[in-house]
């Protein structure tokens, strides 16, 4: 369905886009406008990006379902990751933490004002975008659009995850729930590359056959207990692996969790936390510094992202669907159509 959005109205008609125009936490899809928009106009220090990849994030179905996004700040071009050129013509990657590092003390992911690409600035799912101009990495000539644009995102997130708030090293043994997410496929690969032993869960059997091909040591149905106690968990699934996590947990073992798709309240088990000393650590998207090490990381070892399918920005509906249905294995990229 194309249309236009009523909140454009008036303006220059320019280019399609994704938008998300109302919430619905039993409909979201009803949300998602897919219409002709203006093209942006930088403001001052921003830079325009003619988008030629992007990549759907469960962060894009928690906006149309009304979870974390006030409604004040709809409508919003949805869209967090995003690869293409700039305005001299150059392949750019870029980083969706829009945030200032010196008011979150070094890192601006702990900028009380950061805001994630989509959240309140229009995001990725068009054919052009602005960004401030620091938030523009070069897209490195071994890395494919399509492949850069399921980095900025589910890749970063994973990194961080594993390499700066667990600090893994070389034989730790690393457990990453829900294989067949974004942020859990990039974890299974980068712990491996790490030289980690790797397990992973999956409700799924194509997923856990997957997981294996990854480098996994063993993959298990979610909730299956595993042979050895685990020195870090990598909890992206919540309510529905939380348990699991806690109890497949060395003591003085980490979990790193940096979301909850089946549900943000599981029970604490507090005793457990503190009689065995686990350490939990929340984790949220990444730094400009980190997306470039990933980047070196890519190149060193040859890791590149799993790619489900590629949709075009007209089919987004589609891809949606696949997300909320749990069809997806790794990411699933939208190219944008240049008119
Ligand atoms: N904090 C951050 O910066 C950050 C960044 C990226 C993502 N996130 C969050 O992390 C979560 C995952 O994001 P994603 O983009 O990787 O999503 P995704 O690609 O849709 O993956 C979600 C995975 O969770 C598992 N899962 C979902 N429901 C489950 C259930 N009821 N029981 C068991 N497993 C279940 C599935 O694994 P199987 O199908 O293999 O079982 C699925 O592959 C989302 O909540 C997202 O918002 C946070």
């Amino acid at each position: 369905m194309r249309c236009r959005t009523a909140a454009v109205v008036g303006q220059r008609w320019g280019m399609l886009a994704a938008t998300a125009v109302s919430q619905s936490a039993t409909d979201p899809l009803a949300g998602l406008v897919l219409g002709d928009v203006p093209e942006p106009e930088p403001p001052p220090g921003w830079s325009v990006v003619r988008v030629v990849s992007s990549s759907l994030n469960m962060h894009d179905l928690w906006t149309l379902r009304g979870v974390g996004h006030p409604p004040d700040r709809l409508p919003i071009i949805l869209g967090c990751d995003a690869a293409g050129y700039d305005e001299d013509g150059n392949e750019v990657i870029v980083h969706p933490v829009i945030a200032d590092p010196d008011a979150g003390r070094g890192d601006e992911t702990l900028d009380p004002g950061r805001a994630l690409l989509s959240e309140r600035h229009n995001g990725s799912f068009a054919e052009y975008l602005t960004v401030p101009a620091r938030n523009l990495i070069p897209k490195p000539s071994w890395l494919s659009f399509d492949e850069a644009a399921c980095l900025p995102v589910a890749w970063t997130t994973a990194y961080r995850m594993l390499f700066t708030q667990a600090k893994i090293t070389a034989g730790d043994s690393v457990l990453v729930q829900g294989a067949g997410g974004g942020v859990a496929s990039a974890a299974i690969k980068l712990a491996v590359a790490a030289g980690a032993v790797v397990y992973a869960t999956s409700r799924s059997e194509d997923k856990r056959t997957q997981a294996m091909a990854w480098g996994a040591r063993l993959a298990v149905p979610t909730g299956e207990r595993l042979p050895e106690r685990v020195d870090v968990v990598i909890e992206t699934v919540g309510e529905a692996t939380w348990s699991h996590s806690m109890r497949s947990l060395r003591p003085g073992g980490t979990i790193v969790i940096a979301g909850a798709t089946s549900g943000v309240n599981p029970p604490a088990d507090l005793g457990r936390i503190f009689y065995l000393q686990q350490r939990i650590l929340g984790s949220t998207g990444c730094t400009r510094s980190e997306l470039v090490a990933l980047l070196k990381l890519m190149d060193a070892t040859g890791l590149r992202p799993v790619i489900d399918r590629t949709l075009p920005l007209d089919e987004i509906h589609k891809g949606f669907q696949l997300m909320i249905d749990g069809q997806l294995t790794g990411k699933l990229v939208i190219k944008e159509i240049a008119r």
